[in-house]
């Protein structure tokens, strides 16, 4: 994560990072190892900033707060682990991913043992009010993803605007929520902190599908044209395929459906979606939701942690990587 950004917890950030590794350590080698490997391709820790930020914009950054941001970049890690093996990924954060290492096996049990540490160090903070939240963005996770690869080739934005805002933004919206429930926000801060990271979290989501057709391998740390590949229908091509009023877009879709089976079809697909405007649409919708999202931070006064949150926000669906 940008430096500005993580500026205003620098302290914070600190003990988060010595905190998380310990988190991780195991007895038994196999989870010490893949904790390790781990421990080596750390991502944007985006959702810990959201949630510490939130805190310290509130009132206070404590360390209930910082346990709290270690719970839930746990169990974000522990989705993509899963989420690389429902996907069949073999390469995340410029490295090969754990399922390829050291097989589906161990890679799902890998994961699953993250969710009870999570857990468990949700459940230290001893509040019902953290744990609920959690519990149920947990729940709205498996949801999303579930609908995503039974979802298939649906053309249907509303179809992907819920998936989307289970899979990806339930997460955001209980970094930021549980940022300002620790932070000793009122309920109206607590609920308005979750809608901007729900929004944020959509935004987030999008950007990241736009990725999958705009970026590059170098600094994405993963192959682009995945989404393609494995069928899914993202928000650039939904747009594309809308906009066409041609039999052209029955003919993309029907590829898409079974299967791209060459650079060549894909580099087509990818032509179509820029064509129809579909990259152009994505992103004014990432903006609108990234804008949206700003609104709710009139709640707080004016912080520096305020205005890392808005740092954050533009770099969301700024950012290459
Ligand atoms: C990445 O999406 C995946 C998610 C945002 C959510 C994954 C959720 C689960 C696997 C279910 C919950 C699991 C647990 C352990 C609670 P993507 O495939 O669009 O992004 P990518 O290109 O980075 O893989
Ligand atoms: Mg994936």
């Amino acid at each position: 994560m940008l430096n500005q950004i993580l500026q205003p917890i620098q302290p914070q950030i600190g003990r988060f990072e010595e905190r998380f590794k310990k988190t991780l350590e195991s007895d038994v080698k196999l989870v010490q190892a893949m904790g390790d490997r781990i421990m080596e391709t750390r991502g944007k820790i985006l959702r810990p900033a959201l949630s510490l930020l939130t805190a310290q914009a509130i009132g206070e950054c404590s360390d209930r707060a910082i346990d709290a941001a270690i719970g839930i970049e746990i169990i974000h890690t522990a989705t993509l682990i899963h989420d690389d093996v429902v996907d069949f990924a073999d390469k995340r954060r410029g490295t090969e991913v754990l399922n390829l290492r050291w097989g589906n096996q161990a890679a799902v049990l890998m994961g699953d043992f993250l969710l009870a540490r999570a857990l468990q160090v949700l459940v230290g903070l001893d509040s019902m009010e953290v744990m609920r939240a959690a519990t149920r963005a947990v729940g709205r996770m498996i949801e999303g993803e579930i609908q995503e690869i039974q979802g298939g080739v649906e053309a249907e934005s509303a179809i992907y605007f819920s998936m989307i805002d289970k899979k990806t933004a339930s997460l955001m919206a209980l970094s930021c929520e549980v940022g300002a429930i620790l932070g000793g926000g009122t309920p109206e801060q607590v609920a308005q902190m979750s809608t901007f990271g729900k929004e944020v979290g959509i935004a987030f989501q999008i950007t990241d599908d736009l990725l999958d057709f705009t970026g590059d391998e170098e600094s994405l740390g993963k192959p682009v044209g995945n989404d393609v590949r494995e069928r899914k229908l993202t928000l650039p091509l939904i747009r594309a395929l809308g906009n066409c009023q041609n039999g052209e877009a029955e003919r993309i879709q029907a590829k898409v459906r079974s299967g791209i089976e060459s650079d060549e079809e894909l580099q087509e697909v990818f032509h179509f979606v820029e064509r129809y405007k579909g990259i152009e649409e994505a992103r004014e919708e990432a903006k609108t939701y990234a804008t949206s999202g700003l609104k709710n931070l009139l709640v707080l006064t004016t912080s520096d942690a305020r205005q890392a949150l808005e740092l954050a926000v533009r770099h969301v669906v700024d950012r290459d990587r």
